[in-house]
């Protein structure tokens, strides 16, 4: 499945060919951002939601060639909602690890909650399946897109055989929208806590992108201040902390360590980020330090892997890398932001809400205005 994603779906090509979707789901977000802040008493937006729905039909045109949700529909919020629940439970330390025997009790009822959030997802992303399929046998092949890829490869047997399921598709939602809206909403926070980083990063982007122009993504790699801050961000808060559970497969001895067969590893990406002897106030919001820096987050340098290293590295980085610039370049471009729940120390609220992913505890919610764009 990974290869075939690879080279279907994430390969440059077939990124750059997908930009005006993309472009087109971001300006249906500003159009929705603003019409919730109009409608809201308070002025506030939940902006995590709204970059939530915007990547997950960025990656549903990319699937499925079509806008799957909107603010509107009741599967945008079931499916947010869901999936925020399944991360969480399934992140939970399991007793069950250590005494095996109680797994068929499920003592803390991880399995149940875990597997309620997923079954609703799935349920989700099924209808969407059927539906298209039902569509596709009325014009078989029209459609170029990662399911048709798919189909294909199960018709021909290219891929050894496997069956597609709706498993596999809801993982590329899960494993896209999620990271990317909890890493915007994190880099939204940390901008809105530190001021003069959020101007430099607006006056980088007036300078680029100029007042009367759209936000491109050809914009981004002219945008070094930009991608310095989502750099940070990614340090400070990788949304898949301990990346993807790993298990020896043999016993090793690793760095004084004997690690029996079988043993489950996690890599913590989290304190990585955060170690003093890898990096200088590791705990300040400071994204000068990447500035003329070689430090990128592709897999080569260990003290920064928010999307893993090595052979099961993510798959997504191409993509993502454009979405998160896309995504958070739109919002500081379009608005100007600012907050009015600040806490009684000063301080926006920074707690963490632990599971596979770590989002924000309370939601951001801040108040757009829009810019003369
Ligand atoms: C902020 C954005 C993202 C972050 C931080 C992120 C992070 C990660 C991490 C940490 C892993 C596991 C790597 C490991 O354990 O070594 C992973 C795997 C994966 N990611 Fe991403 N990801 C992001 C966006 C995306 C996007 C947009 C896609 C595309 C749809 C994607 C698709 C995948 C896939 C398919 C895998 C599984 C690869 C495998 O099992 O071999 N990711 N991601």
């Amino acid at each position: 499945m990974k290869r075939i994603m690879t080279v279907e779906m994430l390969v440059h090509k077939r990124i750059r060919e997908t930009e005006q979707i993309r472009r087109r789901c971001i300006v249906d977000m500003v159009e929705w951002i603003n019409k919730e802040a109009a409608a809201a008493e308070s002025g506030r937006v939940h902006v995590a939601r709204f970059v939530f729905l915007a990547s997950f039909n960025m990656l549903g045109n990319l699937m499925l060639s079509k806008d799957l949700v909107s603010p509107d529909s009741v599967e945008g919020s079931e499916f947010f909602e869901a999936m925020i629940e399944m991360m969480e439970w399934s992140g939970h330390p399991n007793v069950v690890d250590l005494f095996p025997w109680l797994k068929w009790l499920d003592p803390q009822g991880l399995r149940r909650n875990a597997e309620r959030g997923m079954g609703k997802t799935l349920e989700i992303v099924g209808g969407f399946v059927s539906e298209r399929l039902k569509e596709r046998q009325s014009n078989e092949g029209t459609k170029k897109d990662f399911l048709e890829v798919l189909l294909e490869c199960e018709k021909t047997g290219k891929d050894e055989g496997h069956k597609i399921s709706n498993h596999d598709l809801n993982e590329i939602f899960l494993a896209g929208s999620e990271t990317t809206s909890s890493s915007t909403e994190w880099a939204m926070v940390e901008l809105l806590s530190h001021p003069e980083v959020m101007n430099k990063a607006k006056n980088e982007l007036a300078q680029v992108v100029g007042n009367n122009n759209k936000f491109e993504e050809s914009h981004i790699e002219n945008l070094p201040y930009l991608q310095a801050v989502m750099k940070e961000t990614l340090r400070l808060h990788p949304p898949i902390p301990f990346l993807v559970p790993r298990r020896a497969i043999e016993e090793t001895n690793f760095m004084g360590y004997q690690i029996p067969k079988d043993t489950q590893l996690f890599v913590n990406a989290w304190a990585i980020g955060r170690d003093p002897e890898c990096w200088d106030e590791p705990l300040s919001f400071k994204p000068e330090r990447f500035l003329g820096s070689k430090i990128d987050y592709k897999g080569q340098n260990f003290e920064l892997i928010p999307f893993g290293a090595g052979r099961r590295i993510c798959a997504g980085i191409p993509l993502a890398h454009r979405m998160l610039h896309l995504v958070l370049g739109t919002l500081l471009h379009e608005f100007e932001w600012r907050v009015d729940e600040i806490g009684r120390n000063g301080m926006m609220d920074t707690r963490e809400r632990m599971g596979v992913t770590v989002r924000k505890l309370v939601p951001l919610k801040a108040i757009p205005r829009k810019c003369s764009t």
